[in-house]
């Protein structure tokens, strides 16, 4: 039998990875949100990989509570995700998907472009995702796993934002709606650049957005997050001293002041 691996968090990411490493013959053990880590991990202390797969807003205390046997064997797939967020958990190398595949509620997935991984435990993952057909692109260095996490979230946030604007299709925001996600963009690489604490490649990373804009142009522009996802960036703005004017812009239009 292969060795096990852990998913932590069984949404809808979770249980596309889960059903990936079934058919692969892994027994997987889940973690729940009512289940505690530790009584797994006394269980499978050692994984052949422990995935976590909450969204972004709950990564931080699920990584604070990883059980330590674990800690070498982190996956992780988060939108909005850079490597300041495993770091500041003194993680050294976790494997790391940038997903470009899409999966809602009662919807099979749809993949979008191959998704880029990094990291020790890429095998895991690509073997997982290969048996659902859902195209991987393994990536060489560190540098090129940042390059595609700020791309990644340079495609959501500003399909996201300037979608709170503009309402449609990332294809319709692209064609018709241009300037404003331009606009967007150059905000959230503002934003980008703090984060990952040296300039980035604007040109390159708005080149590969817009690859992404075409290889689904049907895609609609707001997920329920949006608001969030906007809220989130202003505070890092804030907290950066960055002026973002189109973001401060649409959040007078479009955010409630004092929503949370
Ligand atoms: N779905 C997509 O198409 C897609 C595409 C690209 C990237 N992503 C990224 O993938 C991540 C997951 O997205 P998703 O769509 O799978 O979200 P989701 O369906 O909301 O799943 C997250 C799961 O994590 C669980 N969870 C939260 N805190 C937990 C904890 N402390 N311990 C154990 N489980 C916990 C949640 O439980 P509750 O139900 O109790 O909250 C939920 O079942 C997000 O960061 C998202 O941005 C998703």
């Amino acid at each position: 039998m292969k060795d096990p691996v852990v998913v932590v968090g069984i949404g809808e990411m979770g249980g596309v990875f889960a059903r990936g490493f079934l058919r692969a013959g892994r027994p997987v053990f889940p973690v729940t949100r009512g289940t505690a880590p530790e009584a797994v991990a006394a269980a499978v202390p050692k994984p052949a990989l422990a995935l976590v797969a909450v969204a972004e807003r709950d990564i931080h205390p699920v990584l604070g509570d990883l059980p330590s046997t674990w800690r070498d064997r982190v996956g992780l797939l988060q939108n909005e995700l850079l490597p300041r967020d495993w770091k500041r958990h003194g993680l050294e190398q976790p494997t790391v998907i940038a997903v470009w595949f899409e999966k809602k509620k009662g919807q099979d997935v749809k993949v979008i472009l191959p998704s880029p991984v990094h990291g020790p435990r890429t095998p895991l993952i690509a073997e997982a995702l290969e048996q659902l057909e859902i195209p991987v692109r393994v990536l060489e260095s560190e540098q090129a796993l940042e390059f595609e996490l700020v791309r990644k979230n340079l495609y959501i946030l500003t399909t996201n934002i300037a979608g709170l604007e503009a309402g449609g299709t990332v294809g319709s925001l692209w064609s018709r709606h241009r300037e404003l996600a331009e606009a967007v963009a150059e905000d959230v690489l503002s934003i980008q650049e703090v984060l990952v604490g040296h300039a980035l490649p604007r040109e390159a990373l708005i080149d590969a957005m817009v690859t992404a804009f075409e290889a689904d142009p049907d895609h609609g522009c707001l997920g329920r997050s949006a608001p969030q996802r906007l809220q989130r960036a202003l505070q890092l703005a804030d907290d950066a001293g960055l002026e973002v004017p189109t973001l401060r812009r649409i959040a007078s239009r479009h955010l409630r002041a004092g929503a949370d």
